[in-house]
């Protein structure tokens, strides 16, 4: 059976003023259904580009990207976003925030009903008795709580986040990494996750692909076997310390530092 999320030999460059900027070079990545991919890479090597080609908001020059059997050739609405900081309407509250992309997609069901699904993910995510503030009147680590609820609200194909847990402290970015298992446990997704903290990718991912300097390549792949969810102390183990000594030679190599080289 075909992947959900397939990248096949995506080449792009964008059109600036001095030229062509080459971003992405024979990008070949597979996500297959319910796996939790996260990408790392130098700042700048094409990862968010990546993430506009999967959603369908650019054409890339060449290759093709595919999701569930189905190429990406305009924007889907069947895709979740999540970004490093949530754009809330500020004139709904949080549950009318949550509920917008059903609106979206999924006109014809019933206020009730969407209504019911956005408060049973804001119950999910610790946020009840919140749906009336609005988005100012929440923490950054609610914020992006509920702003993980709006982006599989609707049960997307696949969940792409782009550095969502960045501007976090590190001791809500961790709450929220175990809430993502949770999720994952209760409400089961296929995700790309972009991101530059690789303990984070360590912790969340089922595979993890490290992208060369721009323009991206696949550089080096992980696969991390531990079934989700998985507790927060896995990261103090033998094996992740090794995983993470690996990842970071690996940026080391795509930021070409490494062997002593400057
Ligand atoms: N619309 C655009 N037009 C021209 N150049 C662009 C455009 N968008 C991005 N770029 C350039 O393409 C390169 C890749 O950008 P992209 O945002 O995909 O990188 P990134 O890996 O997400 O970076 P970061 O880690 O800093 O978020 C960068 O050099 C960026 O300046
Ligand atoms: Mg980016």
């Amino acid at each position: 059976m075909a992947d959900l999320v397939e990248i096949k030999g995506v080449t792009h460059a964008y059109r600036t003023k001095a030229g062509p900027l080459p971003v992405l070079n024979d990008l070949t990545i597979s996500i297959p259904e319910g796996e939790f991919c996260a990408v790392v890479g130098p700042s700048g090597c094409g990862k968010s580009t990546l993430t506009r080609l999967i959603a369908g908001l650019m054409k890339p020059d060449s290759g093709e990207v595919w999701l569930h059997g189905e190429r990406v050739k305009s924007p889907r609405k069947t895709v979740g976003m999540a970004f490093q900081n949530p754009v809330m309407l500020e004139w709904r509250t949080i549950l009318e925030n949550v509920m917008l992309p059903l609106e979206i997609v999924a006109p014809s069901m019933p206020r009730a009903r969407r209504e019911e699904r956005a408060r049973q993910l804001l119950a999910l995510v610790g946020l009840s008795g919140f749906e009336g503030k609005r988005p100012s009147q929440l923490s950054g680590g609610m914020r992006q709580r509920a702003s993980l609820c709006r982006a599989i609200v609707h049960k997307p194909e696949v969940l792409i986040m782009d550095e969502p847990f960045g501007a976090l402290d590190a001791f809500t970015r961790e709450d929220l990494w175990q809430l993502m298992h949770r999720l994952r446990a209760e409400e089961p997704f296929t995700a790309l996750l972009i991101t530059h903290d690789l303990r984070e990718s360590v912790y969340l991912a089922d595979e993890v692909i490290v992208l060369s300097d721009r323009p991206a390549r696949v550089q080096y792949r992980m696969r991390i076997d531990t079934p989700s969810p998985r507790p927060i102390e896995m990261l103090y183990e033998p094996d992740s310390v090794a995983r993470l000594a690996i990842l970071r030679e690996q940026i080391e190599i795509a930021q070409g530092r490494s062997g002593g080289a400057h």
